[in-house]
């Protein structure tokens, strides 16, 4: 595991920006409308499985060695995921969404591709510094991949993809000559990128103290046993933070909220 967080999302956002050009576009776009070099992100977030040596406490491992400490719990009953979000004492460090799939809910078909992925992998995988952004560990054929895509897009992305950032987060609350959600919308809609539409563009809003928008996952190359096809791979997300009745930021999720969010990921 990594001993700093430096290294840890550094290690992130490189393997995230070498399969999602268009989040590259976005963050050059917004450091020149902001005149600042750097983008506070406001979070990351992870996909897994229920898995034993698996799951979002084996992931948040990574985490919780730095500092970070388990914060909200969120449920996804209709797409068979439960969440939790970590946070750091120092609050300028991006929180982490980690995510896993109810494996056991799925279709017996659908638990043995995803047990047969798993039995690749190597024993202590998980212990390695550079786990979090280290993709498949297994060999996937495009038969299989759509077999799980009717059932979970979630679980399909996965074989496809492995463990690595599913989408960073601007901070709204951080640009400098942007203050709303809308106007970054507006920026990123004049200059043709496509944003997730799925329950409006805009995702909450002022009154669960947090709006969230994204753009729609890029589609890139993926080689599968029997072939390479493209299919979507990670997406870039805005969030804008409002105070509570304490006056301070809300630092959770809302669920409803993010359950659209992990449509970013649809084929469309
Ligand atoms: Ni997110």
């Amino acid at each position: 595991m990594h001993t700093n967080t430096t290294d840890l999302f550094t290690g992130l956002w490189l393997d995230y920006l070498a399969i999602t050009p268009s989040a590259k576009k976005v963050h050059a776009l917004l450091q020149q409308h902001d005149g600042q070099a750097t983008i506070v992100n406001d979070h990351i977030a992870l996909r897994t499985v229920n898995l034993p040596g698996l799951n979002v406490a084996s992931l948040a491992q990574h985490f919780t060695a730095l500092g970070y400490v388990q914060s909200g719990e969120y449920d996804f009953a209709s797409k068979k995921l439960d969440a939790w979000h970590y946070q750091h004492p120092d609050l300028t460090l991006p929180k982490v969404f980690i995510s896993e799939l109810r494996v056991n809910e799925l279709s017996s078909a659908a638990q043995t591709i995803i047990q047969k992925m798993i039995a690749q992998m190597l024993p202590d995988a998980v212990q390695a510094d550079d786990f979090l952004y280290s993709g498949t560990h297994w060999q996937v054929s495009s038969q299989d991949y759509q077999t799980l895509l009717q059932e979970s897009e979630y679980a399909a992305w996965l074989s496809a993809w492995g463990f690595r950032a599913n989408h960073f987060t601007v901070s709204i609350n951080h640009l400098h000559t942007f203050s709303e959600l809308t106007d970054v919308n507006d920026l990123l809609l004049a200059n043709d990128f496509r944003l997730n539409t799925a329950g409006g563009i805009i995702k909450g809003g002022a009154e669960v103290c947090l709006a969230q928008s994204s753009t729609m996952a890029d589609s890139m190359p993926v080689a599968f046993t029997d072939q390479t096809i493209a299919i979507p791979s990670c997406f870039y997300e805005f969030a804008q933070r409002y105070a509570m009745g304490n006056g301070e930021l809300y630092q959770g999720f809302v669920a409803a909220s993010a359950d659209k969010i992990f449509e970013s990921t649809n084929v469309t």
